[in-house]
């Protein structure tokens, strides 16, 4: 066992060095070559949906999804204040305004009870985020934006793979995005996904991604609309084709991984893990503590340094939307209270979480955490 052991590593155990040699030794490093048409066919199947774009990150896999959808000026769209800054600021990209709901004590997703409250006339879309890649509630989602006719648009930049009734999490909107950053379950070291079953919306991710150049069609450098650079390389796409080869392995040991921590942790009070989605399957991107000061006899913080002075790396969760400067000058509604949300982010915090953790050190930093209890 090292004698560092930091909060995620990328794992890169099957095809990843052939492929990517491969589109080195033909010379296809851009993003014309062929690895990224079978990455983006080979995700998209994964979660069961037609199409695939594949992108350059997973800010811009939610900005190209929103434009694909005609989000715009004017419009509002509800989003989790227990998110990842990309979320909302891709919301602003199209001009649109985020408008936030607070997190669900248990799953920590977006709380489904609150979200009518929220709609107006102005909301276009709904944005559910699947927290640590624990599936939303998609049943009230979805009759929630079929009552009021809004867009569904999946982040499911951290749930590869999870599951809601059976049907993977990117299958139960109009349009979904991922993020294949390096920490994520499956990783293009950067990059992103929009996946859609709609023909034209799959038409207009393609458009707008590159450049507004006519899809499928003679190349003319006249362009009818403002489009995006947001092309994934053939390289990166190369190691996403290795690395969903790989998915269901990996998604086990991340699945192993948490329920060994839990498990370990079951019997120290003052440790409180996230709930699972009923009907869902959480594939535990992060594996996430929230610390109860007076029944764990430290602080969060106190905590973290312990950690640290054992080898241990971790990282702070979110902080609340509604108390981002940013979005507050950009014009959003940041009054109001996220209670859930400062909860999470005052006392919650990542614990090592790559696929590849030992048992071995699982344990130790498990021993550590329960030793350090008073
Ligand atoms: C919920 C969520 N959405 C979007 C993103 C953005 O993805 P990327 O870092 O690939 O741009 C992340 C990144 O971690 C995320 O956690």
């Amino acid at each position: 066992m090292s004698d560092f052991i930091p909060v995620c590593t990328p794992l890169l155990g099957g095809n990843e060095i052939k492929y990517v040699t491969d589109a080195v030794s033909t010379g296809w490093i851009s993003s014309s070559g062929s690895y990224v048409s079978k990455f983006e066919e080979a995700f998209s199947s994964y979660c069961g949906v037609k199409y695939g774009v594949a992108v350059c990150n997973g800010t811009v896999a939610i900005h190209l999804a929103l434009a694909a959808l005609g989000i715009g000026k004017g419009d509002e769209v509800i989003i989790p204040s227990f998110t990842m800054i990309a979320t909302a600021f891709a919301v602003c990209y199209t001009r649109a305004i985020p408008v936030f709901v607070d997190a669900d004590k248990d799953t920590w997703n977006i709380d489904v009870t609150k979200i009518e409250e929220k709609i107006t006339s102005k909301t276009k879309a709904i944005i559910p985020v699947h927290i640590f890649g624990n599936p939303c509630d998609m049943t009230k989602i979805c009759e929630l934006a079929k009552k009021y006719k809004l867009y569904i648009i999946e982040d499911a930049a951290e749930a590869h793979g999870a599951e809601y009734d059976g049907k993977k999490t990117g299958s139960f909107s109009d349009i979904a995005s991922f993020s294949f950053f390096a920490n994520k379950n499956l990783t293009t070291g950067e990059g992103g996904m929009v996946i859609t079953d709609n023909e034209e919306y799959f038409k207009n991710c393609r458009y707008f991604k590159n450049m507004c150049f006519p899809v499928d069609a003679p190349r003319v450098y006249s362009h009818e609309d403002i489009g995006f650079n947001y092309r994934m390389s053939n390289l990166h796409a190369a190691i996403g084709l290795a690395q969903v080869e790989k998915a269901d392995e990996y998604r086990a040991m991340r699945i192993k991984n948490a329920k060994r921590y839990m498990k370990n942790l079951s019997d120290c009070p003052g440790i409180i893990f996230q709930k699972d989605q009923p009907n869902g399957l959480n594939v535990h991107w992060m594996n996430t503590i929230v610390i109860n000061p007076s029944e764990y006899g430290h602080s969060k913080d106190e905590l973290i340094n312990h950690l640290k002075d054992n080898g241990i790396d971790t990282r702070f969760l979110f902080v609340s939307m509604n108390h981002q400067k940013s979005l507050k000058d950009y014009g959003c509604d940041c009054s109001g209270n996220y209670p859930v949300t400062d909860w999470l982010t005052e006392n919650g915090f990542y614990l090592p979480s790559a696929s590849n953790l030992t048992e071995k050190e699982i344990d130790f930093i498990c021993d550590v955490i329960k030793g350090f209890r008073k």
